[in-house]
């Protein structure tokens, strides 16, 4: 489906379901995602069939557009508008109401998680992460951290090191990218040992 037509189709959803604006966004405006969806492209070109799973989807711009033909592809998200919504625009992602917590596939290849969870408090995140790596085998963690962010809404910019434990290291850091009220965005891709 063009850009065109995608838009005209997220406007309809966004009437139907009552959206959040920000979800109007598409991918291409976006390059931190865009760079996501580039790097898992990558490595499913490295490995063959891949399983990825994001957390906190939304409609599922980045996982739906990741070049993996005969991969898995499960998106998360605590937001049923944008799961109706998500299940029309990409198809080829298998949607699910849920977060961490509900996290059971076994086997991951990569995880992603950007763009949400500069609101959660890091001991939370890294006891939910805690429970979620002791369920499910990951090789790949991507997640978003940020600069210049003091008095904006990226209250939080993770250290994967905390969160992750000793059993996965940091590969690599994106260059940074614009996010709101100057502060700067990077994506971090933790490898496991
Ligand atoms: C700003 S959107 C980003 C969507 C996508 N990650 C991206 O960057 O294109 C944030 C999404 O995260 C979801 N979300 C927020 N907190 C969450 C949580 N704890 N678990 C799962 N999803 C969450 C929201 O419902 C929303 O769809």
């Amino acid at each position: 489906m063009n850009v065109n037509l995608r838009k005209i189709l997220i406007y309809l959803l966004q009437k139907i379901y009552k959206l959040n604006d920000w979800q109007l966004s598409l991918l291409d405006e976006r390059p931190y995602a865009l760079e996501v969806v580039r790097e898992c492209s990558k490595l499913y070109n490295t490995w063959g069939g891949v399983c990825i799973v994001e957390i906190g989807c939304g409609i599922g711009e980045i996982i739906g557009h990741i070049h993996a033909p005969n991969s898995l592809r499960y998106g998360y998200d605590i937001n049923w508008a944008n799961i109706k919504a998500g299940r029309i625009m990409n198809r080829n992602v298998c949607f699910r109401f849920g977060t961490f917590e509900d996290v059971d596939i076994g086997k991951i290849d990569c995880l992603i998680m950007v763009n949400f969870t500069f609101v959660i408090e890091p001991q939370k995140l890294a006891h939910d992460m805690k429970k979620l790596l002791s369920r499910n085998e990951v090789k790949i963690i991507i997640i978003d951290t940020y600069r210049n962010n003091e008095g904006t809404e990226y209250t939080y910019s993770h250290d994967g090191n905390m969160l992750f434990g000793e059993d996965y290291f940091l590969s690599k850091r994106s260059r940074g990218f614009k996010a709101a009220h100057g502060a700067r965005r990077y994506i971090e891709y933790w490898g496991k040992r």
